[in-house]
């Protein structure tokens, strides 16, 4: 089983589309491990995004970041990473595929709604930098 950490941005959560992204994600047959509705601050921000640091759009992407609360979660199942990233579309959604949530529900990079690790690397960095380990939880799940 793989893991993967995913966060609905503010703009998803100002939108109120928690409720249909997480819906994908579990039709999917995907397990929720963990959840927290937070605000993040500028340190979080910084070590989430560190290898965005120099980029132009660095430091608007921190400040969009910590603007409200986001949604963070950790899922679960076989190609976790795989399988969420391809439900979340490319990161800019004149790029993401019909179907997709950024296709689905965004217009701009800047607020493209959702954030999925990109490999396992970090996948493991950013769920310790968002979850202690008893914050994941262990139940009994069916696809
Ligand atoms: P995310 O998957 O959270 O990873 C980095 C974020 O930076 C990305 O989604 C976008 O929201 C934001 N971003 C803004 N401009 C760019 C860009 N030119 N290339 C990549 N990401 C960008």
């Amino acid at each position: 089983m793989e893991q993967t950490f995913l966060m609905i941005k503010p703009d998803g959560v100002q939108r109120g589309l928690i409720g249909e992204i997480v819906s994908r994600f579990e039709r999917k047959g995907l397990q929720l491990k963990a959840a927290k509705f937070m605000v993040i601050s500028r340190e979080l921000a910084e070590n989430h995004y560190a290898e965005h640091k120099g980029k132009d759009f660095y430091e608007r992407l921190l400040s969009f970041i910590s603007s409200g609360p986001v949604f963070a979660m950790v899922w679960s199942g076989d190609n976790a990473i795989a399988l969420t990233r391809a439900l979340i579309g490319k990161t800019n959604a004149v790029d993401a595929a019909p179907g997709t949530i950024r296709s689905d529900f965004a217009v701009h990079t800047n607020f493209n709604l959702i954030h999925g690790s990109d490999s396992p690397e970090n996948a493991k960095r950013e769920i310790s930098l968002f979850f202690a380990p008893h914050e994941l939880v262990e139940y009994e799940h069916s696809i």
